[in-house]
């Protein structure tokens, strides 16, 4: 039996900001239990909900050598649906209300973990024969790894990937301000470790990991560019021969419409026809007109610039006054973003719902009870959502980059073939020719509407297949 180990800032359902959380809690589950142990390692952040922290016991403390002096580490323990995970705790490093804060606490506190993930393991004997890192916050395992273990015997044998969940998210710091990377040596700190003048964790990762993914095809095709690289293209490119790109799955028990638990009715491939009952419920609930006849267009996201709100922002007007659609944002993000949807929604009751929180029930009921959904990232390095909403019959309407260019294939009305329509420029107009296409598919041909929300559920993208592309990756490297 295989050990491996995945090390991450975030995994489901213990702290979750983003997809990484998603991707961590779900794909250890997938992998063949057979063939491999794989388990998790995470900060014990404080801000862990309390009822998941009194589900983790106690195993062990003991202090290692850090540049600081000797830091204390503790180690905590669950198993959460099958799967054994680990906690490091340390106050100092995982306090507050968030597991994030400024780059400058957080680069220092994330390379803590990385250090006192290496020292807790021949503490556990669990001796991975692969560390799976996940993010910048993990980059720094694979160079610890091979700076200060060298000639350990314990870690003779294993191997390290780092898996980019988005390349923008480098770990990027004044070199000599990293107090928890002091020692390392300078060869590592102003070559590996250097770019544009700043440390930067995630290009030092790239370099000393065994193997380095990301979460499509086309994203990893894309941050070898410089468009898309985030001012690591070069170093992309270089490594080319350890990169590959493996698209994501979903968790499709989390995700069911014939079994959701946040849903008031359900439905599958079969008797797609009480989704309108989803909708009904879902406008009532979120303040929208009651009206079947109009396209529901849902976004559930982050607002941020990547996910293309801009575009969405520049739209609006324009949408509602010329089509009968609906709109209903689900999500947090930047201030700016927040205060515009808050004013569509105030302008425009009862066609544009603006959530502006986080929440699992309202999100799952957009899935299922939308007829479209819209996310034209500015880039994706995989997208979730879109997967969700397919899942739901909800057609997506994305741009084509990263991983919506590989899950979503563009409708063709010859061939009556495609789960969604796509666009391939950053721009508002060109979104915009694509959302009234959609929609007069949605309005004049709704036999052909009703064929593709089928398409897109009889589309597997459960984990199933992307399990198995990373089994294979870990056996090449045995
Ligand atoms: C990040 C990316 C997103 C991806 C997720 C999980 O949040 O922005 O595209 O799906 O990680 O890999």
């Amino acid at each position: 039996m295989k050990k491996i180990l995945f090390a991450a800032s975030e995994g489901n359902p213990f702290i979750k900001t983003g997809g990484l959380a998603d991707v961590v809690g779900a794909l250890p589950k997938y992998l063949d239990k057979k063939q491999f142990d794989v388990r998790v390692i995470l900060p014990k952040y404080m801000c862990i909900p309390e009822h998941l922290k009194q589900k983790m016991t106690y195993v062990t403390e003991f202090y290692a050598d850090m540049p600081r002096g000797q830091e204390y580490i503790g180690i905590y323990e669950t198993v959460s649906e099958g799967i054994h995970y680990y906690f490091i705790d340390n106050e100092h490093y995982f306090a507050g209300d968030s597991p994030y804060h400024q780059v400058f606490e957080d680069v220092n506190k994330f390379a803590f973990f990385s250090r006192a993930v290496l020292a807790s393991l021949p503490v556990l004997g669990f001796c991975p024969s692969i560390l799976h890192c996940h993010d910048w916050q993990a980059a720094l395992i694979p160079v610890f790894l091979k700076e200060f273990y060298k000639g350990d015997p314990f870690y003779r044998n294993t191997k390290t990937i780092l898996t980019i969940h988005n390349q923008k998210f480098q770990g990027r710091w004044v070199i000599h301000d990293i107090e928890n990377c002091r020692d390392l040596p300078d060869s590592c700190r102003y070559q590996a470790m250097e770019a544009y003048g700043e440390s930067n964790f995630l290009k030092a990762g790239i370099l000393y990991a065994d193997r380095v993914t990301t979460v499509s095809k086309t994203y990893a095709e894309e941050i070898q560019h410089q468009d898309g690289g985030e001012g690591l293209d070069g170093v992309m490119r270089q490594v080319s021969g350890k990169l590959s790109g493996i698209v994501n799955g979903i968790d499709y028990e989390e995700y069911d419409p014939l079994h959701d638990h946040f849903l008031p009715s359900h439905f599958s491939i079969k008797s797609i026809s009480r989704k309108k009952r989803c909708k009904e419920l879902l406008q009532q609930e979120i303040g929208l007109k009651q009206d079947p006849t109009a396209m529901v267009i849902g976004i559930v996201s982050r607002m941020t610039e990547q996910k293309g709100f801009d575009l969405v922002n520049y739209v609006m007007e324009e949408m509602i006054n010329t089509m009968h659609v609906q709109v209903a944002i689900l999500g947090t993000g930047e201030g700016r973003f927040q205060d515009s949807f808050r004013f569509f929604a105030q302008k425009y009751p009862g066609k544009v719902s603006a959530l502006i929180t986080y929440s699992e029930g309202l999100a799952h009921k957009i899935y299922a009870g939308a007829d479209a959904f819209l996310m034209p990232s500015q880039f994706e390095p995989c997208g979730l959502s879109q997967l969700i909403s397919m899942r739901y019959g909800t057609i997506p309407i994305v741009r084509e980059t990263g991983g919506l260019k590989d899950t979503v294939k563009a409708y063709n009305e010859i061939w009556h073939t495609g789960t969604g329509f796509s666009f391939a420029h950053y721009n508002a107009d060109e979104m915009m020719s694509i959302i009234r296409y959609a929609y007069s598919v949605f309005w004049d041909k709704p036999k052909e509407w009703k064929a593709m929300a089928k398409r897109c559920m009889e589309e597997d993208h459960s984990w199933g297949n992307s399990a198995q592309k990373y089994e294979s990756l870990y056996l090449g490297l045995f």
